[in-house]
């Protein structure tokens, strides 16, 4: 890998800004680009920098790709335009749906985000708009896992001998591909962004996608979407590095009022990290344990079935896909 990480500990805030939007400014010129933004702290990074460099000239994008969580597109798009960045939402669930219909494979579902959203989403967006370059904040530990094979992050092209302007007709810009997350918050907070985005827990780029085994259809993501706003609650006391519910593909017998109901499980992860890159599951209190599961087996349409991961990774990942 040839990318060079610049380390916390080297990390100066105002240079580095002053650097990106210096060299942001010099690669598009008097051009346009543009830029999807999520809501995390990579990409809300990516867009600030892109604004000081840009203005106007850089247009951001918030896809609704059906698999975000709970309100999230609503209260990304009024957050920016609070801090002063419009932000167009794009309802592009369609489009992703179609594109999982029938996968089942974890490497597959990822490459059908990627295409849908490098290909069909931002590349008829890129061909109306006239821009030519796409600001994204991909980072050093989303390269450094792609290329080791551990598992491909969906925005990581270029270091996968991707050419995005032959495949897909413009030019990637990333300007926080050095840095690792802890990092990128330190920029963020420099940057003026509010806590709840500095200091956000990590989500991924595949969003719930990535917490479904087999099929992510609209009904199935619905349920982990579900499952995903108790576990955030329950366990937001914890101060865990992230948290999380999967949705096993696998259903068990269970019962229900008398009756047997062969239902669904859910999984809750949660773990404690600083860098993700290693991870161990959070020592989490029986009883709060206990309650989430009455949670979701209540509130989860048919979930009968509640566990606790206790492996730590390696060898376990921290996301379940
Ligand atoms: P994993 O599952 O690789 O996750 O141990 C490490 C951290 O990266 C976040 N993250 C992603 N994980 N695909 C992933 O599997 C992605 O595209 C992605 N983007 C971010 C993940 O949530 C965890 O914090």
């Amino acid at each position: 890998m040839r990318i060079k990480e610049t380390r916390l500990s080297d990390l100066d805030c105002a240079a580095f800004v002053k650097e990106q939007v210096a060299w942001i400014s010099r690669t598009v010129g008097d051009g346009l680009a543009v830029n999807a933004l999520s809501g995390g702290v990579d990409s809300a990074v990516t867009t600030m920098l892109g604004h000081r460099a840009l203005g106007s000239r850089l247009k951001t994008y918030f896809i609704d790709n059906a698999l975000m969580r709970e309100g999230e597109p609503r209260r990304v798009v009024s957050l920016f335009r609070k801090l002063g960045v419009p932000v167009e939402l794009v309802d592009a669930r369609a489009e992703f749906l179609d594109a999982l219909a029938g996968i089942t494979d974890p490497e597959e579902k990822r490459e059908a985000i990627t295409q849908t959203f490098y290909r069909k989403v931002f590349g008829s967006m890129v061909r109306k708009s006239g821009a030519k370059f796409l600001l994204q904040g991909t980072n050093f530990t989303d390269v450094e896992e792609t290329v080791a094979k551990v598992k491909r992050q969906h925005n990581v092209l270029a270091q996968l001998g991707i050419d995005t302007e032959k495949e897909f007709g413009y030019t990637v810009i990333e300007p926080i591909i050095s840095l690792r997350k802890p990092a990128v918050r330190k920029v963020a907070k420099y940057l003026g962004l509010p806590k709840e985005i500095y200091d956000r827990p990590p989500f991924p780029g595949p969003a719930l996608a990535a917490r479904i085994i087999g099929e992510a259809t609209a009904e199935r993501l619905d349920l982990v979407r579900k499952a995903t706003a108790i576990v955030e609650d329950a366990l937001k006391g914890t101060k865990a590095f992230q948290c999380m519910a999967i949705l096993h593909e696998d259903r068990v017998t269970g019962v229900r009022n008398g009756r047997r109901e062969f239902g669904l499980q859910i999984e809750v992860r949660c773990w404690d990290s600083s860098d993700a890159v290693t991870a161990k599951p959070k020592r989490v209190p029986w009883n709060t344990l206990e309650t989430l599961a009455k949670r979701l087996t209540v509130s989860v349409p048919g979930v009968v079935s509640v566990t606790y991961n206790i492996a730590a990774k390696p060898p376990s990942t921290m996301e379940a896909v």
